[in-house]
């Protein structure tokens, strides 16, 4: 039997948790057209397996490993961004990319796929505070302020994954790349052979720990560009001697570990190993014992010996997981005040289910796409990263 969902009052605090109704103040709405089945729905996993072989080959599924368990028992293929960026563009048959993830992922897997395959993402209200962080027109301002201070020339952008479209074209119009947190390092080896500066977007962490940590440049070689003050808050000087122009941008999840929360877990579990994601603070990932991406982070825990202790920084819902793939190991989240991700536990099973059932009855629901002129830049800089040695 089917409970009944009860709609949430559209006032200006109604969180539309299901993504039911419209709400204008969202920049990309979480409209919801059709019947989302309710998440109390006890045929929810019946229905996604059914709706799924319907599909078979026409659909494949991507999910992040930050996805909550209900959503990667779907997936086809889990990964990092990178790796999910490769999946989606070696699927060249599939007529739909179904992605579980959050929106810039939906949208570089759009710009690597196929002019006749469509990328879904299950709720558009899916997206990245981060990514948020650095919008184009004041990307296209600081690069003004760089121009003006005569070093627009000397710099070349390098985009994290986690930004928009808007943001990777941008970089690819001007020489730069994208990178991840798998690859930076490589990105940004490559982008010192091109320029003597570089221009590190949107988040400050992954481009401060890279360039200090694994490149040899020191902090004072960094400085913070921060887009809400008059030119970055610097002056003409730092930004001419500045190696590393970081982006005052950072995750909500990875941002919010802090030295404390790795003194205290040492002080409660003995031996402990800190393993963190390249997102969190300089300060984090110097106390911690080993950093990478969330690939590393899986492989590591994979690899390690029975009865080794582990406090891991990164999202919840993986931490929880490798939890479970290894009673053997003592595995414990880095600090139990941090939550999920909030934008990527919008994608759920009734969202997935209302995805591939309008699918199946031949409607195309919640399709990213980018128009061709961001585009064609965009992959200029997704192909760089690509194609990194
Ligand atoms: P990776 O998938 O590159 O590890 O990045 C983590 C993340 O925050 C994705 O949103
Ligand atoms: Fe964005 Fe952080 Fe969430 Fe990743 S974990 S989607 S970077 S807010």
């Amino acid at each position: 039997m089917t409970t009944a969902w009860i709609e949430p009052d559209s006032t200006a605090t109604a969180l539309l948790l299901l993504g039911r109704a419209s709400d204008a103040d969202s920049e990309r709405g979480v409209d919801c057209p059709g019947a989302l089945p309710a998440p109390s729905d006890p045929d929810l996993v019946e229905r996604a397996r059914r709706a799924r072989a319907l599909l078979g080959d026409r659909a494949f599924i991507l999910g992040h490993h930050y996805q909550r368990d209900e959503v990667i028992a779907f997936a086809d293929v889990t990964g990092d961004s990178f790796k999910l960026a490769q999946q989606a563009a070696a699927r060249p048959d599939a007529e739909f990319i179904v992605f579980c993830g959050v929106h810039f992922m939906a949208e570089s897997a759009d710009i690597l796929t196929g002019d006749n395959q469509k990328v879904i993402l299950p709720d558009l209200a899916a997206g990245c505070s981060m990514a948020d962080m650095a919008t184009f027109s004041q990307v296209e301002a600081a690069w003004d302020v760089l121009r003006e201070a005569g070093v627009a020339q000397d710099t070349i952008p390098v985009t994290y994954m986690n930004s928009s479209a808007a943001i990777k074209s941008f970089t690819g119009a001007r020489g730069g790349a994208v990178c991840t947190s798998s690859n930076a390092k490589r990105a940004l080896e490559w982008a010192f052979e091109q320029k003597q500066k570089v221009l590190f977007l949107p988040d400050q962490h992954l481009g401060r720990n890279t360039a200090v940590r694994e490149m040899g440049l020191t902090l004072d070689d960094c400085v913070l560009f921060n887009p809400h003050k008059p030119n970055g808050g610097l002056t003409v000087e730092q930004l001419r001697s500045a190696k590393m122009i970081l982006w005052k941008g950072h995750c909500s999840v990875h941002g919010r570990f802090t030295l404390d929360s790795v003194n205290d877990v040492r002080s409660r579990v003995a031996d402990v190993r800190v393993l963190v994601h390249p997102e969190c603070r300089y300060e984090v990932v110097e106390a911690a014992d080993l950093v990478g991406s969330t690939e590393f982070i899986i492989k590591t825990i994979d690899a390690a010996p029975a009865g080794s202790k582990w406090a891991i920084g990164t999202e919840l819902n993986l931490v929880r997981r490798l939890a479970l793939r290894h009673p053997d190991k003592e595995i414990v989240f880095l600090d139990k005040a941090v939550c999920f991700c909030s934008t990527m536990n919008r994608i759920d099973l009734p969202h997935l289910v209302w995805a591939l059932e309008s699918l199946v009855a031949g409607e195309t629901v919640n399709q990213i796409t980018v128009d061709p002129q961001t585009t064609a830049n965009a992959k200029l800089a997704l192909d760089r990263m690509l194609e990194l040695p």
